[in-house]
């Protein structure tokens, strides 16, 4: 028995399913899951001591790789001067003005703990603006474990096979619309049913949590006209998007000015963070400036501010990060299609930037629908592959691949070879 699996045993005693969050159970593809004992840079090592190259990077936020040098003073230095004070702090004001100034859009931020919590208290501040109750969201976009939006989700709920969760009361999701990934006419329909009860459209810009799909051409241009014309909001949910395919988030990335937008993980360099933001006419009305309550004690920690500034700082002063990260991802993924073609496979690969996936379907994605006819016995055949040579996917098909700037042409390259490698003796 490996130390992973005696863990897990102890783990599942005490721990529902022995994990903290459903997304990290190996279940679906049929593993134990690794238990990780440190992180440097591209690779993270396991408590029997087996090193991976990490395309996980902690669902996100380690772009820079794990343990930068620069992240990792901040942290320490912030917490010689104290872990929390419940009060407001100089680097809060430093944080806010830093997401400001590089996101357009936003032109008032506040700072909260996780993505969930971020995404459900814009919700909130949508409904408080428009005065109206109704959201739509899309099939297969995942924005985190508050009721409302448990409804046709991606991520943990789509490999684990539940619809919708128990536990949520039916009135807690009435007011959510589920719309068409890329299929406007969707959205029209409910907007003809429904528009003027539309407080919102809340959309990943690009869908990571059934896998990765890309906007098509001119659907995030359709939503915010439709919104434009019925008076609706539009939300961003940047959660995987934000700091990772521009410094402006998939918006910049694609020139659409979102209403309100939602920040996870990425903005605290690997702290507990989130954060929601936008117009100012709308974020005025938060609590204590206006009537839409929202709180929090731990929000804004002075230890996350830390982390999560030098992050951002890095990101906007390194010359040239993102073309080199998105040009790097570009190259890997092209190169994955041509190992696939060249083995003779039909299946996918959808990528944008450093985010990409590999669907087991011989039909191109565009929404939840065609995700869902991915193979995923052999997603977890690949899987368990990839794992034993030392390659760390998130283990599910409906997640991405998170390419860090800490990976090296060598490594990817050792990648694509086991991948090859892989596909000679593949059954699938
Ligand atoms: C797009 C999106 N929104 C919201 C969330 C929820 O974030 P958190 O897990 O930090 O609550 C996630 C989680 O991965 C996400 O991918």
């Amino acid at each position: 028995m490996t130390r992973s699996e005696m863990l897990f045993s102890e783990a599942v005693k005490v721990i529902p399913g022995g994990v903290n969050s459903p997304v990290r159970a190996f279940g679906s593809v049929g593993e134990t899951p690794r238990f990780i004992a440190s992180a440097k840079g591209a690779h993270m090592t396991d408590v029997d001591g087996n090193t991976y190259l990490d395309f996980v990077g902690s669902w996100g936020p380690m772009i820079l790789g794990h343990n930068h040098p620069a992240v990792l003073e901040a942290v320490l230095e912030a917490c010689q001067e104290g872990l929390s004070f419940g009060a407001a702090t100089e680097r809060e004001v430093e944080m806010a003005e830093l997401i400001c100034s590089l996101v357009p859009s936003i032109e008032m931020v506040r700072m909260v703990n996780s993505g969930t919590e971020a995404v459900m208290s814009a919700i909130r501040a949508a409904r408080g603006f428009t005065g109206r109750s109704k959201i739509v969201k899309f099939a297969g976009c995942y924005h985190g474990h508050s009721d409302s939006m448990l409804v046709k989700a991606g991520s943990g709920v789509m490999t684990g096979g539940i619809p919708d969760s128990t536990g949520v009361p039916e009135g807690c999701t009435r007011d959510t619309l589920t719309a068409v990934y890329n299929d406007l006419k969707s959205v029209e329909d409910l907007f003809a049913a429904f528009g003027s009860e539309i407080a919102a459209v809340i959309v990943e810009p690009v869908a990571a949590n059934m896998g990765v799909v890309l906007p098509e051409k001119g659907f995030l241009e359709g939503l915010r006209k439709i919104c434009d014309t019925y008076g609706s909001l539009l939300i961003f949910d940047e959660v995987i998007t934000g700091f990772r395919l521009s410094l402006a988030g998939a918006q910049g990335y694609f020139g659409i000015r979102p209403d309100l937008t939602t920040f996870g993980k990425i903005i605290g360099g690997g702290m507990p963070v989130g954060a929601y933001g936008g117009r100012k006419d709308v974020m005025e009305l938060i609590a204590p400036c206006g009537p839409v309550y929202q709180a929090g004690t731990l929000s804004g920690n002075p230890v996350a501010m830390a982390a999560g500034l030098a992050q951002l700082r890095l990101l906007r002063d390194t010359p040239d990060f993102y073309e080199d990260l998105n040009h790097t991802g570009d190259v890997f993924f092209e190169e994955m299609k041509k190992v696939l073609r060249e083995a003779g496979k039909p299946w996918q690969i959808n990528h944008i930037g450093s985010l990409g996936c590999i669907f087991f379907t011989k039909e191109p994605v565009s929404n939840y629908a065609q995700a869902k006819t991915s193979d995923t016995k052999a997603f977890a055949e690949y899987f368990s592959y990839m794992l034993r040579q030392g390659v760390y996917l998130a283990p599910s098909q409906f997640e991405a691949m998170f390419l860090s700037a800490a990976m090296t042409e060598e490594e990817l390259r050792q990648v694509l070879e086991t991948f090859q490698n892989y596909l000679k003796q593949s059954q699938s």
